[in-house]
C-alpha cells in the first residue's frame, strides 16, 4: 500500500533527529556517530528504522550532522560488498547487507547548525508537508518486544491530537528529561498533558512522568516552532513547542501514552551494555551462548572471582 491509499488520518511519515554531538559517549564518539554503536549486531539507529516500518511508517527521513555520513552509508546499498558476498555465495551475509536498505525508504537531511531538537524537527517541514508524522529520537531504543509507537498512532487517530510517549522515572532522574504535569484520562495508559518543562530539576518537576523519545505531532507544529524563541541550554526545544498546545495555546490537546516496557538509552554508557546484554541473550544465533556465559559470570561475580 502505498502512503497515498492510507486511509486519511493515519500516519505514514517518521522523522529520527540524529544530530545530537553525543558528548556522554566520548571518545567512542568522537568520529562516530553515537547513533552508529552496535547494539549486538546492528547499529542503534536502524533499529529505530525498523520500530517506525513495523508502526507502518515506510518513510523515514533521519536529520543528520556533521560526522554523520556514515549513517546514510549504513542505509545505502554497497556494490563491492555485495559483489564479493554474492561471489561467495554468502546468502546469509549477504541478506544482512540488505537488511538495513530494505526496511523503510529512508532520506537524509542535514541540520546545518545544531540548534537544538525542535529545530531539527522544524528541519522536515517541507518533507513532512501538511500531514501527521511520528518523531523518533534515534539514541531512544524502544524494545521491539513491547510495541509503543502503533499505540500512539491509534491514540493520534481516535482522538485527532498530538500523542507523546511518557515513562515513570525516579525523581532523581527527572532533571535529564522533559516532564509533564497530567490530568487522568479514563484509559490508564493514557493522560491528558496540561504542560511541559524541559528537563527541570527534582524539586520543581511537575510530575515523575518523563518525556521519552517518541512523538506523534500534527503538522500545526512547523509553525509553533517556527515562532520558538530559545529555550534550556539556548536551543529550540519540541518540549517548549509542546508546552505552546498543552497549555492551550494551539490548535488542540496533547496526550501522553504511559510507557510501561524496555527502553534503552543507547546514548548512556550503562544503558548501552544493558541493551547489548539484554538483546544479546534474545539474539536467535548468540542468545544461548551469551546467557550460559552470563550466568557462569553472575556466580563467579557472586563470588567475588569475577576475574576466573
Ligand atoms: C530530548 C528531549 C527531552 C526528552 C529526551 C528523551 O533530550 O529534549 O525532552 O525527555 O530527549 O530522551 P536529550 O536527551 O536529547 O537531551
Amino acid at each position: 500500500m502505498t502512503a497515498k491509499q492510507r486511509t486519511r488520518g493515519s500516519v505514514t511519515k517518521a522523522v529520527v533527529p540524529a544530530a545530537g554531538l553525543g558528548t556522554r559517549f566520548l571518545p567512542a564518539t568522537k568520529a562516530m556517530p553515537k547513533e552508529m554503536l552496535p547494539i549486538v549486531d546492528k547499529p542503534a539507529i536502524q533499529y529505530v528504522v525498523e520500530e517506525a516500518a513495523a508502526a507502518g511508517l515506510d518513510d523515514v527521513l533521519i536529520i543528520t550532522g556533521r560526522n554523520k555520513t556514515n549513517i546514510s552509508n549504513h542505509f545505502d546499498s554497497v556494490p563491492e560488498l555485495e559483489l564479493a558476498l554474492e561471489r561467495k555465495g554468502d546468502e546469509g551475509k549477504l541478506g544482512k547487507v540488505h537488511e538495513a536498505s530494505e526496511i523503510a525508504e529512508v532520506h537524509l537531511l542535514r541540520q546545518g547548525q545544531p540548534l537544538g531538537l525542535g529545530h531539527a524537527v522544524g528541519c522536515a517541514r517541507r518533507h513532512v508537508g501538511d500531514e501527521s508524522f511520528a518523531v523518533l529520537l534515534g539514541d531512544d531504543l524502544i524494545d521491539a518486544r513491547d510495541p509503543l509507537l502503533e499505540r500512539m498512532v491509534a491514540e493520534h487517530d481516535a482522538r485527532d491530537a498530538t500523542v507523546i510517549a511518557l515513562m515513570e522515572v525516579p525523581p532523581e532522574s527527572i532533571h535529564l528529561y522533559g516532564c509533564a504535569a497530567v490530568e487522568p484520562t479514563d484509559d490508564p495508559d493514557v493522560v491528558k498533558i496540561t504542560g511541559l518543562v524541559e528537563k527541570p530539576e527534582a524539586s520543581e518537576a511537575p510530575s515523575n512522568l518523563a518525556v521519552i523519545g517518541r512523538y506523534v505531532l500534527r503538522p500545526e507544529i512547523f509553525d509553533i516552532i517556527d515562532e520558538l524563541e530559545p529555550g534550556r541550554g539556548g536551543e529550540i526545544q519540541l518540549t517548549d513547542a509542546l508546552n505552546h498546545l498543552a497549555e492551550g495555546k494551539g490548535d488542540g490537546p496533547v496526550y501522553g501514552v504511559v510507557f510501561r516496557g524496555r527502553r534503552y538509552d543507547t546514548g548512556d554508557r550503562a544503558d548501552w551494555i544493558k541493551a547489548n546484554v539484554l538483546l544479546g541473550v534474545d539474539h536467535p544465533e548468540l542468545g544461548a551462548e551469551i546467557t550460559d556465559w552470563l550466568l557462569g559470570f553472575a556466580d563467579r561475580l557472586r563470588a567475588g572471582r569475577a576475574d576466573d
